[in-house]
């Protein structure tokens, strides 16, 4: 099966960093397609620039969330979630694109582009036949959460102390989802109005699976695989200062 990678993304300075440093984890997983959703109105020189000189086999979208949906003053409840427009494009794509009658078989996996990821998780993930989860580190305030396993290897709830009883309470990056079900179920999105926060992979997964769906991996769910790691954005306080402006310097583009 092909590895099909949705990745949303944004221009900032640290951009062009975390972009080199998750292609340069996809160049050891075989059989792997990115597709990489900027957040932009226009496809930037940056990414393509990037994505033709890795190598991989890549499609390049993209689509900017509006202004009045980014912001964050608004209540936590009424708050859009990152990256949501951007997934859901790319998963339109791959309805469009991909026909559910021809043999391909795929998974499709959500990959933020600042979270870390080992190889071995890739491989786990490539035999989901509905949907497959593991245990994320660094998230909701924990070590790691994770779900549930009973003694029939089966998933009965969320170790999390963030709102457990959502119906998936599991991070972004601690699934993966079959292809055929997302071509098969057309009206499945990210729902992008009403969701609280913490709720935006329920709002797909309800559309897909149940929880006696859920095939647990990385050792029934012994093993971390993915990080949720976030970026510290670095201190430009000097830029500026003393004709410290070579504005030609790519560190990252446009930045
Ligand atoms: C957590 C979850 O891990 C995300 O999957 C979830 O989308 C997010 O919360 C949320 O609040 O909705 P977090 O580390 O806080 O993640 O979010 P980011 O990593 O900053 O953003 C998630 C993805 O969306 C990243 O790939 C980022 O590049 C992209 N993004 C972020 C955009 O495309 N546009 C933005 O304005 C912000
Ligand atoms: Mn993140």
């Amino acid at each position: 099966p092909t590895l099909h990678v949705i990745t949303p993304t944004y221009s900032r300075p640290v951009q062009k960093a975390e972009l080199t440093r998750l292609t340069n984890t996809f160049l050891h997983v075989p059989n792997l397609h990115w597709l990489v959703v900027e957040d932009s109105a226009q496809k930037t020189a940056l990414m393509s620039r990037l994505l033709e000189n890795t190598g991989l086999n890549y499609t390049h979208l993209n689509v900017e969330t509006p202004e009045n949906l980014k912001t964050q003053k608004k209540p936590r409840n009424a708050r859009i979630p990152r990256g949501t427009m951007q997934r859901n494009l790319a998963l339109r794509w791959l309805r469009e694109n991909i026909d559910p009658n021809s043999s391909h078989k795929g998974v499709v996996y959500f990959a933020d582009d600042d979270n870390t990821y080992s190889l071995e998780l890739f491989e786990e993930m490539r035999w989901t036949r509905k949907a497959s989860v593991w245990p994320v580190a660094f998230v909701g305030g924990l070590r790691y959460e994770s779900p549930k396993i009973n003694s029939q290897g089966k998933v009965f709830g969320w170790r999390t102390v963030f709102d457990p009883r959502r119906p998936f309470a599991i991070d972004m990056a601690g699934f993966a989802v079959n292809l055929q079900l997302i071509l098969s179920k057309p009206q499945a999105y990210f729902k992008l109005k009403g969701v609280k926060g913490g709720y935006q992979e329920s709002s797909l997964l309800q559309d897909l699976v149940t929880l006696s769906d859920l095939e647990p991996k990385a050792a029934n769910c012994t093993k971390i695989l993915v990080w949720h790691t976030r970026t510290e954005r670095p201190l430009l306080v000097n830029e500026g200062k003393k004709g410290f402006t070579n504005g030609s310097m790519e560190v990252n583009y446009g930045v």
